[in-house]
């Protein structure tokens, strides 16, 4: 339910788009509409966000559109390959269409869902629906009985429809980036066409452990996933 991601992160410089033309799996999991909203502090001082920090949010959806297409590309030609690159190996431990179809819903799917428009709205409940992602930012002072669901340490918090809430990531501390929204975004992923199945959980946020789960439960964790966009983009020379 709560995620937090300790790595760094850098600015994406260039951004290549690449689309894997002849992949033996087929990358094309639907995906529905969505809408991207950000709750202002213009009425709901508690928990809306200030100028300020919306425009970090917008930097830091535009990193991560940039971040997943990076790594969507570099894992697509992993795929078609079928080599195992090391860094495929420390932290998703899949192959073949297995890692195609991931590709798709966790880093292409997630680009397109961080590249729609971000519009603001005063209520973080009114006008609610199943296919809006709402932003919102609590104030350090806001209680959690008033709506605040970050902790110490936490950069964000997701909740989604399937906890009979609403699919909303909550900006914690001030500090939000590209790269910890591709983790949330992991938690969110019947809005990118996937399904409550697909929803990752958070076994290992640390990078040595997330290194050290089974094989078998690499890929099922949201800060592997993460990791390995952030690798493709910072240190492409693990993929190859
Ligand atoms: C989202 O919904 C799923 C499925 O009900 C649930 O297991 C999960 O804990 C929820 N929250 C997050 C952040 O994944
Ligand atoms: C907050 O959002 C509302 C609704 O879109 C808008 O009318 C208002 O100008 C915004 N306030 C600020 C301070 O951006």
């Amino acid at each position: 339910m709560h995620s937090k991601i300790t790595l760094s992160y850098v600015l994406c410089l260039i951004c290549v788009i690449h689309t894997p033309q002849n992949l033996a799996h087929p990358l094309s999991r639907r995906q529905g509409t969505l809408t991207l909203q950000v709750l202002n502090n213009s009425v709901d001082t508690k928990l809306g966000c200030t100028a300020g920090e919306i425009a970090t949010l917008q930097s830091a959806l535009a990193d991560a559109k940039s971040i997943v297409a990076t790594a969507a590309q570099t894992l697509s030609g992993v795929a078609l390959g079928g080599t195992s690159p090391e860094a495929v190996t420390t932290f998703l431990g899949i192959s073949g269409a297995e890692l195609a179809d991931g590709i798709t819903l966790r880093f292409t799917d997630v680009g397109n869902f961080f590249g729609g428009a971000l519009t603001q709205i005063t209520d973080l409940v009114a006008g609610n629906s199943a296919t809006t992602l709402r932003f919102y930012c609590p104030a350090a002072s806001t209680s959690a009985q008033d709506g605040n669901p970050c902790k110490i340490a936490f950069d964000a918090a997701t909740e989604n429809l399937s906890d009979g809430s609403i699919n909303k990531i909550a900006l914690c501390n001030g500090f939000f980036a590209g790269i910890i929204l591709i983790h949330e975004a992991q938690h969110s992923t019947p809005l990118l066409g996937g399904s409550d199945s697909d929803i990752l959980e958070d076994t290992a946020t640390s990078v040595a452990d997330c290194a050290a789960l089974p094989a078998s439960e690499k890929s099922g964790n949201a800060e592997n996933w993460a990791l390995t966009a952030f690798l493709a983009k910072v240190d492409p020379s693990r993929f190859a």
